[in-house]
């Protein structure tokens, strides 16, 4: 099927008649954050589950559930609705309406778009574990993926019946990051991506640590952007307490020395490397093998010099694209300008450490050699995406 080309961000949601339905409601808060124009559409079962009007008053348009509908000029709401839709996700998907799609049965609105989408369709299904497992359930699923078809889930875990295993619909916030991945154009296909992240850790004896304020928001970030993108994303984290973002190969590296390894081991295949860790400058040159004790009044800790792993990546014969960040507390953009030269980056992206440090936000400066390219304060999600756009069109 040609389908049309994604990007303005409408979404038509449909829901089935599940349990889960009730899921669908935070969906929508979620999607009308994130600026996805939804249109609710609903099976007649659905409304046993959750009303319309809780799903009009989230999404802040009429929900539609009928074939008959006269509010559509043409009376054509299935052709209609589904002419402007950029996507349609069916969340929760029940056994029965994924068995009608496979079979393009079209006995009600939301079956029918599916039959008369030209826009891609996902569907998170929702069902029972003996439902998921049954064969049929089986060989539907890999029917609606032969047709091109994305499934996003389902989760293991409790049920609403008591069981516990596969079928359970994904949480609201893995589906809506399955429908930006989506919306999102592949501006990074076929490039490899490594990216550092987080904090490193320098143990000084076995129950201590020198360390910093870095939260790893930003490196994860860029890396669920670029794999949205079309990346092929390689993590190498070091300490953070987040969750690893969806198709990212990961790598943990505590100490500094973990990390040059890991980056080392496998920059040869990489097209971008993008380093926003915050990798200490300096490790204790000698760790004790024991606690060491509250014995004297002074304590002189000996430290030695880690290696600079940007640097060293930049400087390789067939260096990646190398992208840096400079975290200053003064003098923002003459430090990072300076760091940009002397480690021989192509791009560097300046923000001040007390804007940057742990907060979901950012504000941040790109210098390449064209000069400075002031992004406006946004997540650091947004943030990430509008760097990889810059970093792709220098890659053109
Ligand atoms: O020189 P400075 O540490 O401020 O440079 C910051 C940039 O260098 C960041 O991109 C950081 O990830 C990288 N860096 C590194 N290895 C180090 C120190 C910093 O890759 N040992």
């Amino acid at each position: 099927m040609a389908h049309k080309k994604l990007g303005s961000g409408k979404l038509v949601l449909g829901i089935t008649g599940g349990i889960a339905a009730y899921k669908a409601a935070e969906l929508v808060r979620l999607l009308v954050k994130a600026n996805i124009d939804v249109q609710v559409v609903m099976t007649e079962a659905a409304c046993q589950f959750i009303t319309p009007v809780t799903m009009q008053a989230l999404s802040g348009k009429p929900v539609f559930i009928g074939m008959w509908d006269s509010s559509i000029a043409n009376g054509m709401p299935h052709i209609e609705l589904s002419r402007e839709a950029d996507a349609i996700l069916v969340a929760p998907a029940s056994a029965d309406f994924i068995a009608k799609v496979v079979h393009g049965q079209a006995d009600d609105l939301l079956s029918t778009l599916c039959l008369a989408r030209d826009c891609p369709l996902l569907v998170a299904p929702a069902m029972n574990k003996q439902m998921w497992e049954n064969p049929a359930t089986q060989r539907n699923i890999n029917q609606l993926k032969a047709d091109g078809i994305s499934i996003l889930g389902p989760a293991s875990g409790e049920q609403a019946c008591g069981e516990v295993g596969l079928g359970r619909m994904l949480e609201a916030e893995a589906l809506l990051a399955g429908v930006i991945a989506h919306f999102t154009p592949k501006l990074l296909a076929g490039k490899r991506i490594l990216i550092t992240a987080g904090a490193t850790l320098e143990m000084i004896d076995p129950v201590r640590a020198i360390t910093n304020l870095s939260s790893g928001k930003m490196g994860y970030a860029i890396a669920q952007a670029a794999a949205d993108m079309g990346a092929e994303v390689t993590l190498v984290s070091g300490a953070t307490a987040l969750a690893m973002p969806s198709h990212v190969k990961n790598i943990s590296a505590t100490s500094a020395q973990n990390m040059y390894q890991a980056v080392m081991g496998n920059i040869a295949t990489q097209d971008i490397f993008i380093g926003v860790a915050a990798v200490a400058d300096y490790s204790p040159a000698s760790p004790s093998t024991q606690k060491i004790k509250k014995s004297k009044s002074l304590l002189t800790l000996e430290l030695t010099a880690n290696k600079d792993i940007l640097a060293e990546v930049a400087s390789l014969p067939n260096a990646p694209f190398c992208v840096g960040f400079a975290a200053e507390t003064e003098n923002l953009l003459e430090y990072a300008e300076a760091k940009r030269q002397a480690k021989k980056l192509p791009l560097i992206v300046a923000n001040l450490a007390t804007n940057a440090m742990g907060s979901d936000d950012n504000q941040v400066t790109l210098l390449d050699k064209n000069g400075a390219h002031v992004l406006p304060r946004a997540p650091k999600i947004e943030i990430a995406k509008l760097l990889l756009q810059h970093v792709a069109g220098m890659l053109l």
